[in-house]
């Protein structure tokens, strides 16, 4: 965006990642993604532009829902700009072209939720140039949905006078490329999480790229299973057994050191009360299941991270949400922050557990993205950033 010569009285359209957790009462439980379209939106404003944000929350499916209004969106961002932001009653048509006529500079303006019209989520033409009519710069900043082939983040550029890339998702590509392209070795990635069925396509484009892989949360009893371990009553995903192997044949072929647990906490049921003890993988009590990583499994892990350059993590080592299994994930947080590592994280819960432990600050990069991380992961090639022009050197399927 900041390539771009003169944005004074511009209407600029940003498109940014809005979709932030509410908790019971409408309050938004984590602004996160709101401050990292700030740089982006601040900018616009001290170039005197016109600025309509544009977000999507939820999955409204087509059809207006007021709990998914971005009301309390818009007014965090106003308190967070110290700014009034105008909230439009709807993200298209001749009231929001109307308003958008009537706006001076700086302004600011929050179109409701985009998904209200289901022209989003199909990439309806007539939806997307019904966007573009109301600028005359489109901004995409929204990396956290750049996996997603929609009408604000890819039919909106072919309509669009002007179309380019906002600072966050600038950001995040250039993290990502340090990372996956061009990254300072050894390279490691954590990959945890609950299931191994959204993960397990990752783990096959990162054997190419990585030198060492470290699995940690349920997705590991997948392995452990694989290895032939008993897993009592933990989940796993039985038909996805084979596929693991297959990951961890594929891994000796290629050298990359893949480390599954060796030793858990188990539990007697799924319960913050439960009963706990910790055992090694290979002696888990028929009826127990395993919820966490085991202290080895820690101390494991953090060597074999002690010597790596760049550390990507996606997802955590155990069921983080109760006290009595959060231990693996604490020490992972603590492990990828006192790491002298380029260290990037994304991934909701992983997120929430670093603010959890304050470590924010000595960790490289912290994606705003879940799927669309874990989709660039994958080596897929993001529809979003694929409209923005293609030139992105996000091709990293396949090459070692
Ligand atoms: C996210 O939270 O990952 C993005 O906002 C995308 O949301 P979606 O999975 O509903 O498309």
């Amino acid at each position: 965006i900041n390539q771009l010569e003169d944005l004074k009285d511009k209407r600029v359209l940003i498109r940014v990642d809005f979709n932030v957790p509410l908790d019971e009462e409408r309050n938004i439980a984590d602004d996160n993604r709101i401050r990292a379209a700030l740089p982006t939106i601040n900018y616009v404003l001290d170039e005197g532009g016109k600025v309509i944000v544009a977000s999507h929350m939820g999955r409204p499916k087509g059809k207006r829902v007021e709990s998914l209004s971005m009301a309390p969106v818009a007014r965090r961002l106003g308190r967070l700009l110290k700014k009034e932001v105008a909230l439009a009653p709807d993200c298209v048509g001749p009231e929001v072209e109307k308003m958008v006529s009537q706006m001076t500079s700086p302004g600011v303006i929050m179109l409701e939720n985009l998904r209200f019209h289901d022209g989003e989520t199909k990439n309806d033409p007539e939806f997307s140039q019904a966007l573009a009519r109301l600028c005359d710069v489109y901004v995409d900043d929204a990396f956290a949905v750049a996996h997603r082939a929609h009408a604000s983040v890819v039919g909106v550029t072919q309509y669009a006078p002007v179309s380019v890339a906002g600072f966050t998702m600038k950001k995040e590509l250039d993290y990502f490329r340090r990372a996956m392209i061009d990254p300072a070795r050894p390279l490691a990635a954590v990959i945890g999480g609950a299931k191994a069925v959204t993960k397990l396509e990752a783990l096959e484009n990162l054997l190419n790229h990585v030198d060492k892989i470290i699995v940690g949360g349920a997705m590991a009893n997948t392995f452990l299973k694989g290895v032939d371990y008993s897993v009592g009553n933990s989940m796993f995903e039985p038909e996805l057994v084979p596929v693991a192997n297959c990951l961890l044949r594929k891994a000796k072929e290629l050298g990359v050191k893949l480390y599954i647990p060796v030793d858990c906490v188990v539990a007697d049921r799924f319960d913050p009360k439960a009963e706990t003890m910790i055992t090694t993988v290979q002696e888990v009590p028929n009826d127990w299941m395993i919820l966490d990583i085991g202290p080895a499994t820690s101390m494991l892990y953090r060597e074999a991270l002690a010597n790596c350059k760049t550390v990507i993590w996606n997802g955590p080592m155990g069921a983080f949400e109760m006290d009595a299994f959060s231990r693996g994930t604490y020490n992972m947080v603590s492990t990828v922050a006192q790491s002298y590592a380029l260290s990037i994280v994304g991934g909701g819960d992983t997120d929430v557990a670093i603010h959890r432990l304050g470590e924010t600050d000595n960790i490289s990069y912290i994606s705003t993205g879940g799927g669309a991380f874990l989709a660039m992961l994958t080596g897929d090639v993001l529809p979003a950033v694929e409209a923005l022009g293609g030139a992105t050197g996000m091709e990293v399927k396949g090459e070692r």
